[in-house]
């Protein structure tokens, strides 16, 4: 079948695959702060875009706090989300009073950052301290403002739970067992076996 976006057929699809077609999305359980408060929100149109410099994007459906808060304070942390946290940030994307925390909500707790203000999820054995680099409004083919923000932040520190190096030196991402989002909103998958496979041009496996 062939469809234009907006003109599916909505006996057949009634509800739009689009994100179910580009599964599964990393989430950007994304920390941020505002006056002393600590704003934690998981973001799926997350991703990596570029490993040097290392960049991360989330893009905010409107105006968001964390977005707002991101773009006023010039940082953010990426909190990485694992099977055994994923209760925990599906809490947190509560829509919760401005100055509550989802951190008490979720029961989660804090972790100072090392170079940058805003406090990481404490729980979690992966944390990208960011600067943000730039935030900018998505525009459609007509060139029309879509209330979509992206932020894109330049990773300035990293830390990582050292139990999870193997002993070739490689971190095992099977073993923290990353949640991803899948096509609708209940839908998510884990990051729990990896397959391998040899590049043709004989590229490093650590590349
Ligand atoms: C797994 C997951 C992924 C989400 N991804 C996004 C997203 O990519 N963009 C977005 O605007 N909201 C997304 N949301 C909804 C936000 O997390 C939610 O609106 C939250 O309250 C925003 O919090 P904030 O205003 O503190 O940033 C997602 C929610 C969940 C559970």
């Amino acid at each position: 079948m062939f469809y234009e976006p907006g003109a599916r057929d909505t006996e057949l699809l009634p509800h739009d695959p689009f994100k179910a077609l580009v599964a599964p999305r990393p989430i950007g359980w994304v920390s941020t702060l505002s006056g002393g408060a600590v704003n934690l929100a998981p973001y799926s149109f997350f991703n990596a875009i570029c490993d040097r410099p290392p960049m991360v994007m989330f893009s905010s459906s409107g105006m968001k706090d964390s977005a707002t808060f991101a773009h006023a304070t010039r940082e953010f942390v990426w909190n990485l989300p694992t099977y055994a946290l994923s209760e925990a940030m599906n809490l947190t994307s509560a829509a919760l009073p401005r100055g509550e925390s989802e951190f008490a909500h979720a029961g989660l707790s804090t972790a100072p950052s090392r170079i940058v203000d805003t406090p990481r999820v404490a729980e979690s054995p992966v944390a990208f301290e960011c600067r943000v680099t730039q935030t900018l409004e998505l525009v459609d083919v007509d060139g029309a403002a879509t209330n979509r923000h992206v932020v894109i932040g330049q990773v300035v520190g990293v830390h990582l739970d050292e139990s999870f190096i193997d002993d070739r030196g490689q971190v095992d991402t099977a073993a923290l067992a990353p949640i991803a989002r899948c096509g609708y909103t209940d839908e998510y998958t884990v990051v729990d076996a990896l397959f391998r496979m040899k590049r043709p041009d004989d590229v490093p496996s650590w590349r």
